[in-house]
């Protein structure tokens, strides 16, 4: 036996400012179905993650909501935790960037860097927002494109014409977060010195750490001559500020890549025996891996290594880059329903029917996967259940009904058991190699001809006759067997259908290692159905809701006030105990406000009875002269925990119905109620 190999595996950190959707789940599926298969054949393998928390678009969603960045991210990561949970991604840790493990090791690299004399200052002149006070990034910057002349194009590319140009070539720019005209104005930046590691970069770029593709796209890249790299941005800015230089930050591109270090340092910080440095040290033998989208290869194939071998770290083993998802066949569309969400997928459907369906696509290379829902739904089907679970579910009535769930001993097959035998290295290789699809194929390969022989075999007729009893238990027994070797094959990629047929097995968790042996003389647990059929009408209603997420998205103004997505689908169900925690009461509103440097909210002076309360709400847009509210009876949640908004405290939230903007309905009780009466 080999020793088992040290593997360190991470996926892109997600941004702290948006909701996961299909396709960021494509490289986390991905990810974790490869660190599954090494957990499963033995290795020690660990998957850290984290959000990606800094920058500026983190800064200004926090402001328009009217919470501090600190806020935004933590709800964000919530939200992130709960659908990879919910989408069976088991990261052993799965940190932020916005956290002190990054700020010391972001320190740490940098202050290497520039001591060995890696970074550079020079002044470099920018739009600046007189208004709001900051440099803008060509993002945050509209005007008339300098060659079609089409108004309301983003500062480094029009949309209509396809031309690229510097933020200063705009004709009458303005800043697209105050509308105030920027003006031009210098600042000291710091750069990183790439081109120093250009031979370094041509040696390792070709050793073998990335696909073909991806190292001749880079060779391009190399060979038209590195730049250096613009690493500080001034304040206001959410980051880490640069040691020693006030005012200036890290670029949120250079902490998030040192995010993975920090979220694994964190993590060993309280795992006795997990050492940060048998991982990172430059001599460390362990293997690290990054699976990344095709978007951002240049941050980890370039800079990203340099930045280690500038600080005396090691460098990646590989980087394991995957193309775009597309739905249909095209790119993903609010409009059509296509833009799915995690977490809507995830209302309507079960995870593992997504993972399988990434599994039988993905290849090793970096084409753009597409996920064609009539395609999704069939195959789903005929594999899964069609192949898979109907083995199981066609042979264990027979064995509890003749033989009281006992699996009698033998094998009923030899030819049969070696075929499944002899196709375990190469499906344990196609996963290594990140073969999915291969290794599906050949899983499925071995279910086509468990289904044959069965049929065959047809013990459904066998049991009709006399004498014939031992025949039906021997092939059953074998065919229970052979789903249990195709469980074990697939648990990767299903592991709830694993835990499940662990279950009906009546084993302990299967290892690869397993597919070695048969169970014999060994008794089963009663037989529930494993999976059921995708019903195409979920599909049907999973576009539905996509489509209606995008209807809320646009006038994203929940009565919160904090941007989330009012959705019109039921909630899943709720106990009584759960309702009855919630502190419902008659509220008077005392005073209703306009809040200074706030868009949506107002501020409530609210009287409960014994008690007033301060809360914001996001209902502005729908009662622009806040007076009007004064004396009118609400209902308030009055036990919500207190939230620190960038404007004061909000003690509880009111409620209110409808879309947003101008439909924004606050509730009232009949006349007559008192306040501060418990609503039941
Ligand atoms: O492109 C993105 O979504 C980035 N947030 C990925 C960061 S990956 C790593 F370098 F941190
Ligand atoms: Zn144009």
């Amino acid at each position: 036996m080999s020793e088992p190999r040290k593997i360190l595996v991470t996926s892109a950190l997600p941004y702290a400012n948006g909701s996961i959707h299909l396709g960021h789940m494509l490289e986390y599926i991905q990810t974790d179905m490869w660190v599954r298969f090494q957990k499963h054949r033995g290795n020690q393998c660990i998957y850290v993650c984290a959000d990606d928390a800094h920058g500026s678009a983190i800064m200004l969603r926090a402001e328009k909501e009217g919470i501090t960045p600190e806020q935004l991210i933590a709800n964000v990561q919530a939200e992130h935790s709960a659908d990879f949970a919910d989408f069976l991604v088991n990261f052993d840790n799965f940190h932020s960037t916005h956290a002190e493990e990054n700020r010391e090791l972001s320190s740490l690299i940098y202050t290497r860097l520039r001591d060995a004399g890696h970074i550079a200052t020079r002044s470099v002149t920018q739009y600046f927002d007189p208004e709001k006070k900051m440099f803008l990034a060509d993002r945050f910057i509209k005007g008339t494109c300098p060659k079609c002349g089409t108004e309301d194009q983003y500062g480094d590319n029009c949309e209509k014409c396809g031309a690229t140009y510097a933020p200063t070539d705009l004709k009458d720019p303005k800043s697209a977060i105050s509308g105030a005209t920027p003006v031009l104005k210098d600042s000291k930046h710091f750069f990183f010195d790439l081109p120093a590691f250009d031979a370094m970069l041509k040696s390792w770029t070709r050793s073998g750490t990335l696909q073909d593709a991806v190292a001749n796209k880079l060779s391009e890249w190399l060979d038209s001559g590195l730049q250096q790299w613009d690493i500080s941005r001034d304040a206001p800015y959410f980051g880490f500020e640069i040691p020693g230089e006030p005012g200036k930050y890290f670029y949120v591109w250079l902490d998030a890549p040192i995010g993975y270090m920090a979220s694994f340092k964190n993590l060993c910080d309280r795992t006795p025996g997990l050492d940060f440095d048998a991982f990172w040290n430059k001599d460390s033998t362990a293997e690290l891996y990054h699976f990344i989208g095709k978007d951002i290869v240049n941050f980890h194939a370039l800079f990203w290594p340099a930045m280690l071998e500038g600080s005396g770290f090691r460098k990646p083993t590989a980087i394991n880059v995957h193309g775009y998802l597309t739905v249909n066949g095209q790119k993903m569309s609010k409009s059509r329903g296509t833009f799915i969400k995690a977490r809507t997928y995830l209302e309507h459907l079960s995870p593992e029917y997504l993972r399988y369906y990434y599994a039988a696509k993905l290849g090793r290379g970096v084409d753009d996967l597409d996920l064609n829902l009539e395609d999704f739904v069939q195959k789903v089907n005929s594999d899964l259940i069609g192949k898979v679970v109907n083995i199981a579910s066609r042979c264990a009535g027979f064995i509890h009904k003749g033989n009281a769930g006992v699996l009698v001993a033998g094998n009923a097959a030899p030819e049969l058991t070696d075929a499944f035998l002899a196709a375990a290295p190469s499906i344990a290789e196609a996963y290594e190699a990140r073969d999915f699809a291969r290794a599906m194929r050949e899983i499925m390969a071995l279910a086509d001809r468990a289904n044959a022989w069965i049929a065959d075999k047809a013990p459904w007729s066998l049991a009709k006759q006399e004498g014939k009893q031992d025949e039906v238990q021997a092939i059953c027994a074998l065919g229970i067997n052979l789903f249990r070797q195709l469980v074990i094959f697939l648990k990767p990629v299903l592991p709830n259908l694993a835990a499940d047929a662990e279950q009906f097995l009546n084993v302990a968790p299967l290892t690869w290692d397993d597919h070695l042996t048969l169970l014999s003389n060994h008794q089963l647990n009663p037989f529930q159905a494993l999976m059921t059929r995708i019903d195409p009408a979920k599909v049907e209603a999973m576009t539905t809701a996509s489509k209606e997420d995008l209807a809320a998205s646009v006038t994203d103004t929940g009565p919160q006030g904090n941007g989330e997505l009012a959705k019109d689908p039921l909630s899943p169900e709720i106990d009584f105990d759960a309702f009855a925690a919630i502190d419902l009461r008659v509220a008077l509103i005392e005073k209703a406000e306009h809040v200074e440097g706030a868009d949506k909210l107002l501020r409530l002076t609210l009287d409960i009875g014994d008690e007033k309360r301060n809360v914001f709400s996001g209902i502005k847009s729908a009662y622009p002269n806040p007076a009007e509210l004064e004396g009118r009876l609400t209902m308030m949640i009055a036990n919500l925990k207190p939230r620190k908004m960038r404007f004061g405290i909000s003690e509880g939230m009111v409620m209110a119905a409808g879309p947003g903007g101008e439909e924004i309905y606050l509730l009232s009780p009949d006349s007559g109620a008192k306040p501060g009466q418990r609503i039941k």
